[in-house]
């Protein structure tokens, strides 16, 4: 029998548990982007709490981002020092904690949004080298890996992406081709950094032509053949997958995925108390499971999950935490 309050492995990083706090934006920042003194209450609740490992807030690379007004970043000056403080709280309750990256759009030099199709190779080097430097930075500030989105609609999602890609270079073509990108990356930092590799990824996507399980399963395979040490599930379509109101819909696609790979797979989405998580635990190959609102509405919720036995968040998937673009709680 499996329970989420297991000790166990996820690739080379020790767990407390199976739950992982997933990627979930601050906004918490003051002037200059220095982070505010609550998040780094926030952090210490959540490491505390009996949680597995914690991926951070996305983190972009450009101010000119998508997400970057609700995000911090590795810019500003404070950056290797107060996160350093964010790893050690975690790291004081052992806890691994991994820095997200994800971009939607990219600025080669030449285009501020330079697309799949038209970014040149030396604009591939340029980016590549972006993110390998940004996992640098998260190494000198004490995480333990990166966790690269490739999910959703970010800019990797949609290089990986047929509906988008339609490049007839190395790039482009077949799954090798259009995951190439990514995998590169994987491979430089894998040989270099002593770095835990995560990839959020699409298990669909619902545009005509877009990636369906099966070509999910190719791109996670090449994900794995590069290095990656995880997958996590996300998806692109949020708000009528992971509206609350739907039981997990991936539970088939995981089962499959989890016999494909020899890397463990992150799922969730949805998921709000202890017995339909230890349920997915025990009549799936699922190993790890994710979770982001049940914690925007209380840090600290697992402490009374493992104190009781038992446990329901108090998340009532309204996703206003989502949609107003903070992550703060409008109900509790
Ligand atoms: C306020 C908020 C912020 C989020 N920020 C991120 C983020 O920074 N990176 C990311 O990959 N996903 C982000 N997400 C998506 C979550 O990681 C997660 O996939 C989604 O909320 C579904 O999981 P849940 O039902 O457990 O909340 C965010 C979600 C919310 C509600």
């Amino acid at each position: 029998m499996k329970d989420i309050f297991d000790k166990c492995n996820l690739g080379n990083l020790n767990l407390n548990s199976r739950i992982i706090r997933t990627g979930t934006w601050e906004t918490e920042n003051e002037d200059g982007g220095f982070l505010k003194n609550s998040v780094y209450d926030k952090y210490e609740a959540i490491a505390g709490s009996g949680v597995g490992a914690i991926v951070s807030e996305i983190f972009a690379l450009d101010h000119k981002d998508r997400f970057y007004p609700y995000s911090t970043n590795q810019n500003y000056k404070g950056f290797i020092k107060e996160y350093k403080m964010i790893t050690d709280i975690a790291h004081k309750y052992d806890v691994p904690i991994l820095g997200q990256l994800a971009f939607f759009y990219y600025d080669d030099g030449e285009n501020q949004k330079v697309e799949a199709n038209d970014i040149s190779i030396k604009g591939i080097r340029k980016l590549q080298a972006e993110v390998f430097m940004a996992a640098k930075k998260f190494a000198y500030a004490g995480f333990d890996g990166i966790q690269i989105n490739m999910g959703n609609n970010f800019y990797l999602a949609r290089f990986m992406n047929p509906y988008f890609n339609q490049r007839t270079d190395q790039y482009g073509g077949n799954t090798e081709n259009r995951v190439r990108i990514s995998a590169e990356i994987i491979k430089l930092i894998k040989k270099t950094m002593n770095l835990h590799v995560s990839c959020r990824i699409n298990p669909l996507d619902v545009r005509k032509d877009g990636i369906d399980y099966e070509e999910s399963k190719k791109i996670a395979k090449e994900l794995e053949k590069a290095g990656a040490d995880s997958i996590q599930l996300t998806a692109r379509t949020i708000s009528y997958l992971y509206d609350g109101r739907e039981k997990n819909p991936f539970l088939v696609y995981v089962d499959e995925l989890i016999d494909e790979l020899d890397i463990p797979v992150i799922l969730g989405g949805s998921l709000r108390d202890m017995d339909t998580i230890n349920e997915v635990l025990n009549n799936t190959q699922v190993e790890f499971v994710s979770m982001s609102k049940p914690f925007v509405a209380q840090a600290d919720f697992l402490k009374e999950w493992k104190e009781n036995g038992e446990g329901k968040t108090i998340c009532q998937s309204c996703n206003n935490c989502y949609s107003k673009k903070t992550s703060t709680c409008f109900k509790y």
